[in-house]
């Protein structure tokens, strides 16, 4: 997919974080840009800064819905006819020791990066197919590297980067492209956090982006199919 102009990308999550800055790095580069929340409002207003109608679509859907996923594929066919990349980047952190983690928080963390991920998939895997597009999953070095407090989500990012593993393999024989990204810190909104000077030691969210464009760019014969990006300096916290 060496030629980005036009191209159109589905971004779970992209009313906030990472998610949107990378949609900003790709509409920079032509390409056409649906991103999603769980609000109406919330996605609305992104779409309202990063773009234009032409290149912008908000879409209101929780990932852990399959029909939400469906219907979100749809408005994007609807909308561009096409679709060319898809990134599973939504997620969720709730972090505690497992004896106090409430079902409930274990079940929005499954339900939102583990089968939030599966459903985005199932949604846009036979538009994927024509388009010969290119799959990604934002996991985390949470799916490499477990911590105290992190069990709950250690279990969700390890399962993504598994997941989107075995999905490369069943799906490279159609054309698509299949890549997890690991990223370390990344200064966003995950966990209520409001990025400031404090987080300018972290990855940020358009670095993301610019990981995304090189991804996309690469020879349709290579394929880097897990990428762990972390802080060149943590000291600097
Ligand atoms: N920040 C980090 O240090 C870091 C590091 C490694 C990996 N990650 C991963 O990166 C991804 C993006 O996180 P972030 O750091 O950008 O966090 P963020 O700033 O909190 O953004 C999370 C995004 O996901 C959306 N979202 C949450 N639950 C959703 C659901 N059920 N359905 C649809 N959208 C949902 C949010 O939209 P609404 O709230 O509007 O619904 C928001 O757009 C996550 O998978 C996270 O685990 C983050």
């Amino acid at each position: 997919m060496q030629d980005l102009k036009n191209k159109v990308v589905y971004i779970t999550g992209g009313s906030k974080g990472i998610g949107y800055g990378v949609a900003q790095k790709l509409i920079d580069a032509g390409m056409r840009v649906a991103i999603s929340g769980r609000t109406l409002k919330t996605v609305e207003q992104a779409a309202y800064y990063l773009g234009d109608s032409e290149s912008v679509l908000a879409i209101a859907s929780n990932v852990s819905n399959l029909d939400d996923e469906k219907a979100g594929v749809e408005a994007i066919l609807e909308k561009w006819g096409q679709l060319d990349v898809v990134l599973a980047n939504a997620g969720v952190g709730h972090f505690m020791p497992i004896d106090e983690m409430s079902a409930e928080y274990w079940n929005n963390m499954i339900d939102t990066n583990l089968t939030g991920v599966f459903y985005t998939l199932k949604a846009s895997v036979d538009a994927l197919k024509k388009s010969k597009g290119y799959y990604m999953t934002l996991a985390s070095l949470a799916g490499t590297n477990f911590f105290a407090a992190g069990a709950g989500y250690n279990a969700t990012k390890f399962g993504v980067v598994g997941f989107t593993q075995a999905v490369m393999l069943d799906l490279r024989k159609y054309g698509i492209k299949v890549s997890t990204i690991m990223p370390g810190s990344v200064a966003s909104n995950f966990n209520n956090n409001e990025p400031d000077e404090k987080d300018a030691w972290k990855i940020q969210p358009e670095d993301i982006g610019e990981l995304v464009l090189d991804l996309l760019k690469m020879h349709p014969r290579t394929l880097p199919s897990k990428i762990e990006v972390r802080p060149t300096r943590p000291d600097k916290k």
